[in-house]
């Protein structure tokens, strides 16, 4: 008898061990589709609410609601089995208090069976981090560009070049670590702010938009494929242009479609032993 033995999934206290080490490659996930081809590739899959913009169209991350987030969270938890899937908590859903966040939280584990959550914020989100994690939700927080806070940030322009602002991002990540997230993402903030926040904190950063000197980056992998083209930041840097690949393949279906070329035979359920010319 062969016993199969499944690959265990990358547990939180792994990524947390990586600190240091072999660099975390992160990227985002929304499909199963998209999930199952690239979980094998990577160390953590994040269902961001990014999905507002690449799935639903949204010009901000503000509109997802926690039943989006759930829905996508569990079709990527469904397909994959090596990543460490951690899904974002959309904006509204944990600000008021530590107590909204923990239901909140708590829902997205439950109904995802994912492993952890993330939440944008620094010093003012770090009680609510620590009621979190002393209640056994693992999180993962960001700091620097937050774009949940579009409005008041005025805009998706990168952050800490001013010594002020500098200083007060440095105070977000170490509060947020302090308060016992597990990994720290690091969003568009002068290159030498994440260096800096990186070599402080001890838990890993995750950069984008960050260092090379973070602990590991991410990705959203529309940007990456070349599927969401309406802007692209500074910090993105294109592997594929699969939206082209998409609009041609898009292009040969109608011109054959309107050629009648097809479907062709092999793509139509002939009865068998009804030759297609038989009743002349
Ligand atoms: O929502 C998202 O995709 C994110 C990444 C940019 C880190 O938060």
């Amino acid at each position: 008898m062969s016993v199969q033995v499944r690959p265990k999934r990358l547990s939180v206290t792994q990524i947390r061990q990586r600190k240091g080490g072999d660099k975390l490659v992160c990227l985002t996930a929304y499909t199963a589709s998209v999930a199952r081809l690239i979980d094998r590739e990577v160390d953590l899959l994040l269902v961001g609410d990014s999905l507002a913009m690449t799935v639903y169209g949204f010009d901000s991350t503000l509109p997802v609601t926690l039943g989006m987030m759930i829905a996508h969270g569990a079709g990527v938890v469904r397909s994959t089995e090596h990543a460490l899937i951690t899904v974002d908590l959309p904006f509204g859903s944990y600000q008021a208090s530590p107590e909204q966040a923990f239901h909140a939280a708590a829902r997205v584990l439950a109904e995802t069976g994912c492993a952890a959550v993330k939440l944008e914020g620094g010093e003012e989100m770090a009680a609510t981090v620590a009621f979190l994690a002393q209640r056994g939700v693992p999180v993962m927080g960001h700091v620097g560009l937050t774009p949940q806070s579009v409005n008041a940030l005025g805009g998706y322009r990168s952050r800490g070049h001013a010594p002020g602002e500098h200083d007060k991002i440095m105070r977000d990540g170490i509060a947020i670590a302090e308060a016992g997230a597990f990994s720290l993402v690091i969003e568009g903030t002068a290159e030498s702010l994440a260096r800096e926040l990186t070599a402080v904190v001890a838990v890993p950063t995750i950069g984008i938009g960050g260092s090379p000197a973070c602990d590991g980056q991410i990705l959203v992998i529309d940007d990456m494929l070349g599927l969401f083209t309406e802007f692209t930041p500074r910090f993105v840097k294109r592997y594929r242009n699969l939206g082209d690949d998409i609009r041609q393949a898009a292009r040969d279906y109608a011109e054959e479609v309107r050629h009648g070329r097809f479907p062709a035979p092999e793509h139509t359920y002939e009865t068998p032993g009804r030759a297609k010319n038989a009743a002349e």
